[in-house]
């Protein structure tokens, strides 16, 4: 399977459902709707969203329930995650998605709002699309609202600021920032699409686990990529982990052990996927695509 056409062909469909679930820029305010659109329109690899709607496929090929809003909604939660990361009083970064970040091409007033309104969004979409399975509907608005609360996803991103205004993180420190800022959502992404899907709870549980593992995986990677990639591959700025003095995998690990770390939980993850329906053969191929990606 070459999955590499395949993610773009699939990350096609996720921007196609973006463009229609989301409120158009005609849509008073225009300033704040333009600002959501800019963020979330950039591109990106869409990595959350092809989880879900892959995870879904595992459970009911026929497509009997639409992963697509689920797979928006995490969109939403990951793109003002960004929006507010790279604000000055938390990364202060000017480039994201090869763009110049949110604040910069706005204001930072609008940039914390557009932030504030695709959260919101997130859950308002959920609501509205899944309004006829009520329990699909309480059960994705759970798993989201749990992995981007403030014992994950801020959670993980407020130890991360911690960390960098303290010094002194340990290895114990840094795996809880990663599975929270990280991993969450990942893990939060195979499950929803789970969940759409109908999975049993053995299966959903097996979602977590993988989840998490690549998530792991993937954050290690982001801090390798920082410290050896340039500017213009990631379309963010490279080399600014170490000039903030920031708790990485390679600030307390090194080079080395952090690419034997990353394939340790590339690996574990692609165990669970197998022991899935089908074996998960695209997830396990993305998981490896994601493990050797360059940007
Ligand atoms: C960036 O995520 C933030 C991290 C959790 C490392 P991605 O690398 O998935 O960013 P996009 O969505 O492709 O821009
Ligand atoms: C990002 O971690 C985690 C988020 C939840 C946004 P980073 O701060 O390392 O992400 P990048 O490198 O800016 O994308
Ligand atoms: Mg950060
Ligand atoms: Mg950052
Ligand atoms: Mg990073």
């Amino acid at each position: 399977m070459d999955v590499t056409a395949e993610l773009k062909r699939r990350s096609g469909r996720i921007e196609s459902a973006i463009d229609r679930l989301l409120p158009a820029k005609t849509v008073r305010p225009e300033r704040l709707h333009e600002a959501m659109r800019y963020s979330l329109q950039a591109g990106g690899k869409r990595l959350r969203p092809v989880l879900v709607v892959a995870s879904a496929e595992l459970f009911d090929p026929q497509g009997r329930t639409d992963p697509l809003p689920a797979a928006v909604a995490v969109e939403c939660i990951h793109t003002y995650s960004l929006i507010h990361d790279d604000l000055p009083c938390m990364d202060n970064d000017d480039l994201r998605r090869g763009r110049p970040t949110a604040h910069k091409a706005f204001d930072e007033a609008t940039a914390l709002l557009a932030g504030d309104a695709l959260l919101t969004e997130a859950f308002a979409l959920l609501s509205r699309a899944y309004a006829g399975n009520p329990a699909l509907a309480q059960a994705l608005v759970h798993e989201l609202a749990q992995a981007a609360g403030s014992q994950r996803l801020i959670g993980g991103q407020m130890a991360d600021l911690l960390a960098e205004r303290q010094g002194n993180a340990g290895t114990g420190d840094l795996e809880f920032i990663h599975l929270n800022k990280t991993a969450a959502m990942i893990e939060a992404s195979l499950v929803m699409g789970g969940l759409c899907g109908g999975a049993s709870p053995e299966a959903i549980e097996r979602l977590r686990s993988a989840g998490r593992n690549l998530g792991m995986a993937f954050q290690v990677i982001d801090d390798i990529l920082d410290a050896t990639a340039d500017s213009a591959s990631l379309g963010k700025t490279a080399g600014k982990d170490a000039k903030a003095g920031k708790a990485t995998f390679v600030s307390l690990h090194g080079l080395e052990a952090s690419r034997a770390h990353a394939r340790d939980y590339t690996d574990r993850s692609v165990a669970e996927l197998a022991r899935l329906p089908g074996g998960a053969l695209f997830l396990a191929g993305l998981a490896e695509a994601m493990a050797a990606r360059s940007h």
